[in-house]
């Protein structure tokens, strides 16, 4: 405990500099999505790799995984104890739509309690919570634990190099347990730990009318247009209770237990409180099922984007080649992604009419993903998180997915304990994202006792 408290007390007469230290991470426009922000990946990766080895991190490395690197660092002067793998990711989602910004994305603005940026929340922010952490028990004495990072570059595109880079640095990566502070809380006043991630299959749906765009009044009427036969076909896929229609979907998906029933009920994320956060007139989904086992355990089928026609200002009168669709289902135990694909092809199959011609591209998938609260690690950390907020960790399942949660339990045999300050008001993934700084600094905190409870 007093060893804690000297750390904590270095953590905070620090909060200023974490904070510009935290503003230069966050100007590094690490979008993973785009090619064209390759040069921005790797100085991220660089920054990070630097800003290991400045608080005392060694073997410090950047890793090549086929795409964007994995920053790599350790500290293992503690034989016999335990060790903890910390995982975060330094890249972002695109800012898109700009204009909605209130301030400029990549500059980091802190306005009340909070700090606006794209990745303050995800995860830039919570990265360096985790550093500062690490940070402050080095400079107040000696690290009870020994130390892993494996900082990721592609988890907002599915981490997709992680399945073959992963199974070759196996060894590199064993650990006790993984430190996960990318799962987020359900409030500033609910400590949360999060058991279960949804896993997820990313699609693009194509949908091919004639070989080049039509005049609307000379063949509309005739030539079946391509935009329609999506919006058709996309109708299709949900029935009218928002239940998802493509063959087979539901036959690997494990049922909710009237236990997890009761255990949600508890849990303050009500209809309300979907709402309260999201700004909608009304909720939507399958009704039998609360909202919060509707994100956490219960699959979905998503629209994230449509591309047809003229969208540009002011009119025009055409009858449009073809139509594209970005569909991505988040998917529960026991589904496969590569099911899924074959669910959404049969679905096609069936329900195509003649008039088009069409394609299913799969851009990338994720695991979904179950872990286990009673391993030494989760229990550490729920009683820092006692310590801290003067009550015990709310436990949860998750709409988001975390690609690497289940890939380091199967390939590596490390379980995860997933957390991290980011709370479901922060638009996350959308303009204006922010992280609340009071939040940050109590999981800075955290997860200082997280550190000692562990030795
Ligand atoms: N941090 C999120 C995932 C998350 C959010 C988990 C809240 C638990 C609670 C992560 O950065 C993310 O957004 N992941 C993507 C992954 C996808 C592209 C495979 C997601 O969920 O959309
Ligand atoms: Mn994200």
């Amino acid at each position: 405990m007093s060893d804690a408290k000297s750390a904590i007390e270095y953590a905070h007469r620090n909060h200023e500099r974490f904070t510009k230290e935290l503003s230069e991470f966050i100007k590094i426009e690490s979008i993973s999505t785009d090619e064209e922000y390759k040069p921005q990946i790797e100085k991220a990766a660089e920054w990070a790799a630097d800003h290991l080895r400045r608080i005392g991190i060694e073997n410090v490395k950047l890793m090549s995984t086929g795409g964007h690197p994995v920053v790599y660092g350790d500290w293992l002067k503690k034989p016999g104890a335990p060790t903890v793998l910390i995982y975060g990711h330094y890249d972002v989602q695109p800012v898109d739509p700009i204009e909605l910004w209130e301030t400029a994305p990549f500059e980091a603005t802190v306005k009340g309690d909070y700090l606006f940026a794209r990745g303050s929340s995800d995860m830039k922010g919570q990265v360096m919570a985790t550093l500062n952490a690490v940070e402050s028990i080095m400079q107040a004495g000696d690290f009870p634990v020994n130390l892993k990072f494996m900082l990721e570059g592609e988890e907002e595109i599915g981490s997709q190099n992680m399945g073959t880079f992963l199974p070759r640095h196996k060894e590199l990566f064993k650990a006790d347990f993984c430190l996960n502070p990318d799962a987020g809380a359900i409030s500033a006043d609910d400590p949360t730990i999060t058991f279960g991630l949804r896993g997820l299959a990313y699609f693009e749906l194509h949908v091919y009318g004639p070989p080049r765009d039509l005049h609307s009044g000379l063949f509309g009427g005739t030539v079946h247009n391509p935009a329609q036969a999506l919006a058709e076909l996309i109708t299709g896929m949900h029935d009218e209770n928002g239940t998802v229609t493509l063959p087979g979907f539901y036959a690997a998906v494990r049922p909710v237990t009237d236990q997890e029933r009761e255990a949600t009920a508890k849990l303050p994320t009500t209809a309300e409180s979907y709402l309260e956060q999201t700004g909608v007139p009304a909720l939507w989904g399958e009704k039998e099922y609360a909202p919060a086992l509707r994100t956490g355990a219960r699959p979905t089928l998503e629209i994230n984007g449509l591309l047809s026609g003229w969208t540009g200002p002011g009119s025009k009168t055409v009858l449009p080649a073809k139509a594209m669709a970005k569909i991505s289902c988040r998917l529960v135990p026991d589904q496969d992604p590569v099911e899924v694909h074959k669910q959404l092809v049969r679905y096609m199959e069936e329900n195509a009419p003649k008039t088009i011609t069409w394609e299913v591209k799969s851009l990338h998938d994720s695991p979904w993903a179950i872990t286990d609260i009673n391993t030494p690690g989760v229990r550490a950390m729920a009683a820092a998180m006692e310590t801290v907020w003067g009550k015990p960790p709310l436990y949860r399942r998750e709409g988001g997915s975390i690609g690497v949660v289940a890939m380091l339990q199967n390939i590596c045999g490390v379980e995860s304990g997933l957390v991290g300050g980011g709370l479901p008001d922060d638009n996350v993934h959308s303009p204006n994202e922010r992280m609340h700084l009071p939040t940050w600094h109590k999981n800075m905190d955290a997860f200082i006792h997280f550190f000692f409870n562990m030795k």
